[in-house]
């Protein structure tokens, strides 16, 4: 199997070098921006598209890779669940999906794992389930500069309020995304989804490999999503995100709540960690994707990622 990888950044670093591991993968790239031809013009079984976060951003990079009829998986964010950001361009990529016989998966660890599918295959032992709560805890300090800065860390009180107001600060990308795919997965339809984004300040100075952030900066946030549906609160996420989560005495860790028949109740400790788990996961679903029925698909219709 082919599989090329567009966007020379941490990901695809990682899933090159997973890929590279198994002996029935060729990897092509990672390819950067001045390659980009070379990665979703290549006609690999599967292009990989890690670049942004945002479903505009990569479409044009989608509809090549799909015109070249090559399957795609993409860890923007906004791609997990892409017709609750523009339907009809989820529309249109995916009519092109079903005409070409490829398929365009949307997939990481967060949307892809930890608020979605982990949660769907959680709910298989209830018989019913009234409500969700699904809260992580991560420890950011490996992330790259561009992405801790798009994301909300190292601003002071009035910056990240203005750049939360114009959107230059976005908090992380993908709540809504996991929330459709849950209700999706059990027939629901989702009413709205309620956000809150707040902000950690730092009561020391915090250096990590991409950032320094002084004391009385943005050193994490919490945000808070609301997904409701009948006019009732359904899916509670809680999502904290910090450069060293231990300090303010929330070590890292994934909790899933299922109020339902019966309550169960999931506690992953430590949490998954961001980059090793979303390399894994991409590269873990290269084949899956590769055998999937054509059309935009998102992780609640694929059999599990799994590292075969
Ligand atoms: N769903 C998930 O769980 C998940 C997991 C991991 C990452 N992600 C998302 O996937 C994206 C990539 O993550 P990463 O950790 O690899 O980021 P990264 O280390 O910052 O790398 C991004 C790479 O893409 C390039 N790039 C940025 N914007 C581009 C554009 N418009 N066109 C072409 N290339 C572009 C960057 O090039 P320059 O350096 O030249 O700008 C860089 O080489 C991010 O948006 C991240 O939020 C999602």
């Amino acid at each position: 199997m082919r599989v090329a990888l567009y966007g020379a950044g941490q990901l695809t670093t990682n899933v090159a070098g997973i890929l590279a591991r198994r002996p029935d993968v060729d990897v092509l790239g990672p390819y950067g921006r001045d390659r980009r031809d070379e990665a979703l013009r290549s006609g690999a079984d599967v292009v990989v598209i890690a670049t942004t976060s945002f479903l505009a951003d990569v479409a044009p990079d989608i509809r090549q890779a799909v015109e070249a009829g090559s399957n795609v998986i993409t860890s923007a964010e906004e791609a997990a669940f892409p017709w609750a950001v523009d339907e009809a361009l989820a529309r249109q990529l995916d009519e092109l999906a079903r005409a070409r016989g490829v398929t365009i998966l949307g997939g990481g660890i967060n949307p892809g794992f930890a608020f979605d599918a982990l949660v769907v295959t959680a709910m298989g032992p209830a018989a019913d389930v009234s409500s969700l709560r699904v809260e992580r805890i991560v420890d950011c300090s490996g992330f790259g500069t561009a992405i801790l800065q798009r994301i909300g860390f190292g601003f002071t009180a009035e910056e990240f309020e203005a750049g939360v107001k114009t959107g230059a600060i976005t908090g992380h990308i993908g709540f809504p995304q996991s929330m459709n795919v849950v209700a999706g997965a059990l027939g629901l339809k989702l009413d709205r989804v309620d956000r809150k984004i707040t902000p950690i300040f730092a009561e020391r100075e915090y250096r990590v490999p991409a950032l320094t952030v002084e004391a009385g900066r943005t050193a994490g946030f919490e945000q808070h999503y609301m997904g409701v549906v009948d006019g009732s609160p359904w899916f509670e996420a809680l999502f904290t995100a910090h450069l060293d989560p231990v300090s303010i005495g929330k070590p890292p860790r994934d909790e899933i709540w299922i109020e339902g028949t019966p309550d169960l109740h999931y506690a992953i400790v430590p949490g998954f960690n961001a980059q090793s788990g979303s390399s894994a996961l991409v590269a873990n679903s290269v084949r899956r994707v590769a055998e999937a029925p054509p059309g935009w698909l998102t992780v609640a219709d694929l059999p599990p990622a799994s590292p075969r």
